[in-house]
């Protein structure tokens, strides 16, 4: 128990502390610094949103079975759903055959099976991924979609960088002021092992999308 002297560490603190290491790593990877620093193509740019269709698939699909879960559901957010702007922008990026010759690379296919492993057996445990993805796409997300646009010329918010585009969140900041009210009172409703499972899911998550930028980096050699 906390004394009076040691006031609680908010749960939203817990994770941002926990895996900035992890974040740092993401944010380093090459595949990352490659794109970013204007050193891939837009086919590269392609292959990215190509996958995290799969990824936000996964996520999404289950959502709504949760909505009743005690400490998932009020993570459940229709107006935060990214599934339909990601084909939107498949569709600008592939073509309207966006579907055709999609298919997830193995770090992708392994995200994907933890994502439903959670949803169906570990909804606590899911909470950590729709943070690593949405607060990330919030944040982080925005710095990717100014530098997406300059490189490949796509519209300002529009077709090609819609994933990034939270039309309907209208003040971001406050956005995510909430949302890190809700990860603290998730945080009241856990008990110590199962708050220190999340935190090291939430590590997890991010290794996820590392070990899904180094496949995307091996696609793209050096030499290339
Ligand atoms: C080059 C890529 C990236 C850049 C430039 C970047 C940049 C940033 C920045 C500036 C923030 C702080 C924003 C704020 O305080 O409101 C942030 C937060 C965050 N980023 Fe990233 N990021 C990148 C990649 C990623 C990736 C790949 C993930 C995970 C998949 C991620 C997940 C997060 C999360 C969860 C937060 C919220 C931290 C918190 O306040 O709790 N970021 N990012």
């Amino acid at each position: 128990m906390p004394t009076p002297e040691q006031p609680v560490v908010p749960f939203s603190t817990v994770l941002r502390t926990a895996s900035s290491a992890e974040h740092e790593a993401a944010e380093q990877s090459s595949f990352m610094s490659r794109l970013l620093g204007g050193h891939l193509g837009i086919e590269a740019y392609a292959d990215l949103t190509g996958q995290l269709w799969f990824v936000y698939r996964a996520l999404e699909e289950r959502a709504e079975e949760l909505a009743e879960h005690p400490v998932a559901g009020p993570f459940v957010d229709s107006t935060i759903l990214r599934t339909a702007a990601i084909e939107r922008d498949l569709a600008h990026l592939r073509g309207p055959d966006w579907r055709e010759g999609l298919v997830p690379l193995p770090a992708t296919a392994a995200y994907v099976a933890r994502l439903e492993e959670l949803a169906r057996e570990w909804p606590a445990g899911w909470i950590a991924h729709h943070y690593t993805r949405y607060l990330g796409d919030l944040s982080g997300g925005q710095i990717i979609r100014g530098i997406a646009e300059k490189t490949w010329g796509f519209e300002r918010k529009g077709d090609g960088v819609r994933f990034y585009v939270f039309e309907q969140v209208e003040n971001p900041a406050a956005f995510k002021r909430d949302y890190r009210a809700k990860l603290d009172a998730a945080g009241l409703a856990l008990d110590e092992v199962e708050l220190r499972r999340v935190v090291e899911e939430c590590k997890r998550a991010f290794q996820l999308n590392g070990a899904l930028f180094q496949d995307l980096d091996t696609q793209y050699p050096l030499s290339a």
